[in-house]
């Protein structure tokens, strides 16, 4: 099926957060548009926050006068479900409860013409149990928007049991023509973007509750040498920690408590003690007027090596040559079975998952010091670190100067498996291959909606094909034994593309 055309009539059923996004985009595509709410003077209330958003693009010289209230006036605003009648597609964002959304979507059944396209925003309710008693569920579809919806690029074209995939291809060539980065989801707990984003949350709660580093240090090698615009705490604190805590749960409580998804007991009790972030005024960072932000715990400057020596093959191993040769660090090659760069007494190694204590003990390695992943070793302006127990302090020095003089900030992390980046992108990479695995979508879709509804830097799987799968399993398979837990089990996806020797993408 083709497209919506940009005469045909959009309803908007909602004119809170969502209802008003989703209208803006739906004008800004050409369409006539029909809003509505239940609440009084709420759906005005939306029309003007759409006027007043329009306003700064104008004053910002990006829209001009004309365009805005052309825009505008397309948006009427309908004092009852009623009113909607001449839509060919509602979009539905009210209130998230099953009971009252199933009542919405009969009454507009019974309004409406018999080929109108019925679409919810809901975040977390399932597209099947929404249409279960509706006559039509084939043309029930879910068109997941993200907040800022005129702002946020993606739309999670979602399919329940009974949806026709006609229908959802029509919304999702629609979603395109509006300008939108569309994807295919069937209906499932967190649909694809909240269920592959949790372990960006949870991997940095749990390194905070184990004191790995302190939640600046945290956030910033998450952007330095993750590539993320965010740290998960800042962007906890942005996101709202109780809307966090409650989407994490939901999605936990789905799964019938899949260790995966477990929620953070750190989390709950800021959640409990009204740390909710910018929104009540503190949250992992004090917002308070003069509120001083953390910097991150950077280390002190060391003396430089003048020269290493690199034992065995990396995917990164020409980047870290690169940056050799650019600081005038001699480098011998040596061959090897693990990548390892020797400087002074200190073994540097990028981390496979279990402790460097551990490693140092079980690859009887005396001076053992692990780098964590970074999404681009020659551009990253940081870089974490941690050592083993038994190493020693000056071990420790000969490390850090060896990346400060590649012009890396360094970050010491406690001992703690796998360290950040690397522990985080492959609990991404690892639920993105079992949302495939489960049928949820498609393997390019879920890199494009992690990309498009996240702004992650690269999509988890493509980014698990530039580490190497065979490592991403062995950081999972070193994490699960290190924890004892089955959150970290591999997904079955991972486990074959390893067997198989082939990548997610090829
Ligand atoms: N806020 C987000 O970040 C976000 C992102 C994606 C999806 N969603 C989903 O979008 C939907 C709306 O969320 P929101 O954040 O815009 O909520 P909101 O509270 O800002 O707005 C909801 C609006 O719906 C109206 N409403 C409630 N019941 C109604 C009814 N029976 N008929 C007509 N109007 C009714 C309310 O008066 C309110 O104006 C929810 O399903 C939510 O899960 C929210």
């Amino acid at each position: 099926m083709e497209a919506l055309d940009s005469s045909q009539v959009i309803a908007v059923v909602g004119a809170g957060t969502m209802g008003s996004g989703i209208a803006q985009v739906a004008a800004k595509a050409g369409h006539p548009v029909l809003l509505y709410d239940a609440g009084a003077g709420a759906a005005r209330k939306g029309r003007d926050k759409i006027a007043g958003g329009l306003a700064i693009l104008v004053e910002r010289g990006s829209m001009d006068e004309a365009e805005r209230s052309e825009m505008l006036e397309r948006i009427s605003i309908v004092d009852g479900l009623a009113g909607l009648a001449s839509a060919a597609l509602v979009i539905e964002a009210i209130v998230e409860k099953l009971e009252i959304k199933q009542q919405v979507f009969a009454e507009l059944e019974e309004l409406c013409g018999d080929d109108v396209v019925l679409a919810t925003n809901t975040s977390s309710l399932s597209i099947s149990a929404i249409g279960a008693d509706l006559s039509r569920p084939e043309r029930l579809v879910g068109m997941h928007f993200f907040n800022p919806a005129p702002i946020m690029k993606l739309v999670e074209i979602v399919g329940g049991l009974a949806t026709d995939r006609g229908i959802a291809d029509s919304i999702f060539a629609t979603a395109e023509n509006w300008g939108k980065l569309a994807v295919h989801a069937r209906s499932s707990p967190g649909f694809i973007v909240n269920r592959v984003a949790r372990p960006f949350y949870a991997e940095g709660l749990r390194l905070l509750q184990e004191g790995a580093a302190d939640v600046a240090t945290i956030d910033a090698i998450m952007r330095d040498c993750g590539g993320f615009r965010m740290g998960p705490f800042e962007l906890m604190d942005l996101i709202g920690l109780d809307v966090n805590y409650a989407v994490t749960e939901s999605v936990h409580a789905s799964y019938y408590g899949d260790q995966r998804f477990t929620p953070s007991l750190l989390q709950k009790e800021l959640v409990d003690g009204g740390f909710l972030g910018r929104k009540s005024g503190r949250g992992f960072y004090d917002y308070a007027d003069g509120a001083d932000k953390p910097a991150p715990a950077d280390c002190a400057v060391k003396p430089a090596p003048d020269a290493v020596t690199m034992h065995g093959e990396s995917p990164f191993k020409q980047a870290l040559v690169n940056l050799c040769s650019a600081a005038g660090i001699g480098i011998e090659q040596q061959p090897g079975d693990d990548f390892a760069i020797v400087c002074g007494d200190a073994t540097l190694c990028l981390t496979d998952g279990r402790m460097a204590t551990v490693r140092a003990l079980e690859d009887d390695i005396e001076n053992l010091v692990l780098f964590d992943l970074a999404l681009d070793y020659e551009s990253t302006p940081r870089i974490a670190i941690c050592k083993a127990d038994n190493a020693s302090a000056a071990v420790l020095d000969a490390a850090t100067g060896f990346w400060q003089k590649l012009g890396k900030q360094v970050s010491l992390l406690d001992d703690v498996a796998g360290l950040c980046v690397m522990r985080s992108v492959c609990m991404l990479a690892n639920e993105a291959a079992d949302a495939i695995n489960q049928q949820v979508c498609g393997m390019a879709a879920v890199d494009t909606a992690m990309q498009g509804g996240l702004n992650y830097p690269r999509g988890p799987l493509a980014w698990a094909d530039a580490v190497g799968l065979d490592h991403v399993l062995e950081v999972l398979d070193n994490l699960g034994q290190n924890y004892g837990e089955d959150r970290y089990r591999a997904s079955p996806l991972l486990i074959r593309r390893v067997a198989g020797g082939k990548n997610f993408h090829e």
